[in-house]
């Protein structure tokens, strides 16, 4: 019979490995503390969700909705997408559980997005974002908030070399004027523009000033910018968030040009840049959406959000030296034959429940005593716990230091087991 060929992971989609999770938990775990201490609440939102809701939210003649989405008819011909971001589910799970209309609310989730991309480093077809979305505060005090907590997260994880680029693109009425503007500006001479533009300049203009294409570059350079042509208000927002940023001390780069690849922006966009991941230089995005939540149905509710790419904020730390400690195990127990599995076990239960932070890996599987000695190096315990027939006979235990070479081995009664720990101070 021929041996069955093995499966592979789908192309751009990545396993997280046992030797990489203590790293995303590190990441997870700071970006929940820091935002229980602002008064955040997690939601956790379906990963897949109707087709509509992305069409609606993010917009038609995006590239998302046009060209990434996992999209499928389901058995009752209803059309599903799995999500390719998590602000428009978790506008939709707000207005369905009635979270939304004269509150006010923040919320951050965590998860996997999938989107259709060309895969490269820092780009996937799976990846995850940390996303927080507020509603019900229409001034520039909660954007500035969300910054200054994104600012504060880099400096918990020891990130440095982030820019932060700001920018308004201001309400829907004076986007309109700016478009027909924009349109009239690249319009003047076709043969400028490349074939991407082309067609964005009908369906989508302001995003022909998000292209990479070299050649477009000294014309979109020379565009009329979007902070010439802001509203009042939009203004006096922007104006406001920036006197908040220079408050709190948060630099900041205003970028005319950044317009956000999803169109639900409302005022304020912002962007954390690095130039140490290569050409995925965007660790997180975000801004203000104020039309959204009455775009999906519901009354008007001011909205602000971002959301950060995991694999590319761990891509940064890697890049800039920041490990994070692997948890090393306090013991190995090793147990030499039956009865001594009995008694090892029996003690291991005993110490967790006296001690319920100790970190205690317990021999399974078996193996000669020598084997079980290679375990317990591997596992990087400091101690190993040796349960074998003269420990069993005189219910004792004994102690070899894994790590500390010169350290003596000893045998101790198992009643002294815990005296001992305590004087180890093992989790100080
Ligand atoms: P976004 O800019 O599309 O915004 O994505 C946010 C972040 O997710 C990006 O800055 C990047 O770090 C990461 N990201 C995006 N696509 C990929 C990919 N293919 N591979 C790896 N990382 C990726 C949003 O998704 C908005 N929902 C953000 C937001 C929340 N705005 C308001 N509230």
């Amino acid at each position: 019979m021929s041996k069955a060929k093995t499966i592979q992971s789908i192309r751009g989609v990545h396993d997280i490995l046992p030797s990489q999770s203590p790293a995303w938990q590190h990441l997870e775990g700071c970006f929940r503390e820091l935002l229980s201490h602002y008064g955040y609440s997690e939601m956790r939102m379906p990963i897949l969700e109707s087709t509509e809701l992305f069409k609606r939210s993010i917009g038609e003649v995006t590239d998302i909705v046009e060209k990434e989405m996992y999209t499928f008819t389901d058995r009752n011909e209803s059309s599903l997408t799995l999500r390719p971001e998590g602000t428009a589910g978790c506008v939709r799970a707000g207005i369905q559980h009635g979270l939304l209309y004269n509150q006010q609310q923040r919320i951050w989730y965590t998860g996997p997005m999938f989107r259709r991309e060309r895969p490269q480093k820092g780009r996937y077809r799976q990846f995850h974002q940390i996303g927080v979305e507020t509603f019900g505060m229409s001034g520039p005090d909660i954007d500035a908030e969300l910054i200054a907590l994104t600012a504060r997260l880099w400096k918990i994880l020891g990130l440095i070399n982030i820019d932060l680029e700001l920018n308004s693109i201001g309400s829907a009425e004076s986007r309109k004027a700016y478009k027909a503007i924009l349109v009239e500006y690249f319009s003047t001479d076709m043969s400028l523009l490349d074939e991407d533009s082309k067609r964005r300049l009908t369906s989508n203009p302001m995003r022909i000033l998000d292209s990479k294409n070299p050649d477009m570059q000294a014309l979109i350079q020379n565009a009329p910018s979007i902070i010439d042509h802001l509203d009042e208000e939009s203004e006096a927002h922007f104006d406001q968030l920036k006197k908040l940023l220079d408050a709190m001390n948060i630099p900041y780069i205003i970028n005319p040009r950044l317009v956000r690849g999803l169109d639900y922006y409302s005022k304020t966009v912002f962007e954390w840049t690095t130039n140490e991941l290569g050409s995925q230089g965007t660790v997180c995005g975000g801004g203000r959406y104020d039309g959204l939540v009455e775009q999906l149905g519901s009354k008007p509710t001011p909205a602000c959000g971002f959301a950060m790419g995991v694999e590319r904020v761990l891509g940064l730390m890697e890049a800039q030296g920041i490990s994070t400690d692997t948890p090393v195990p306090h013991f190995f127990m090793i147990m030499a034959g039956d009865e001594a599995q009995l008694a090892g076990m029996k003690l291991a239960e005993q110490l967790r429940s006296q001690f319920p932070q100790l970190k205690l890996i317990c021999n399974c599987g078996g193996g000669s005593f020598k084997a079980q000695i290679k375990r317990a190096d591997k596992s990087a315990a400091q101690y190993a716990l040796i349960m074998g027939e003269n420990e069993i006979n005189n219910n004792s235990v004994t102690i070899k230091p894994m790590r500390d070479r010169d350290a003596q081995q000893q045998t101790l009664p198992q009643a002294e087991l815990v005296t001992y720990i305590q004087s180890k101070e093992l989790f100080s």
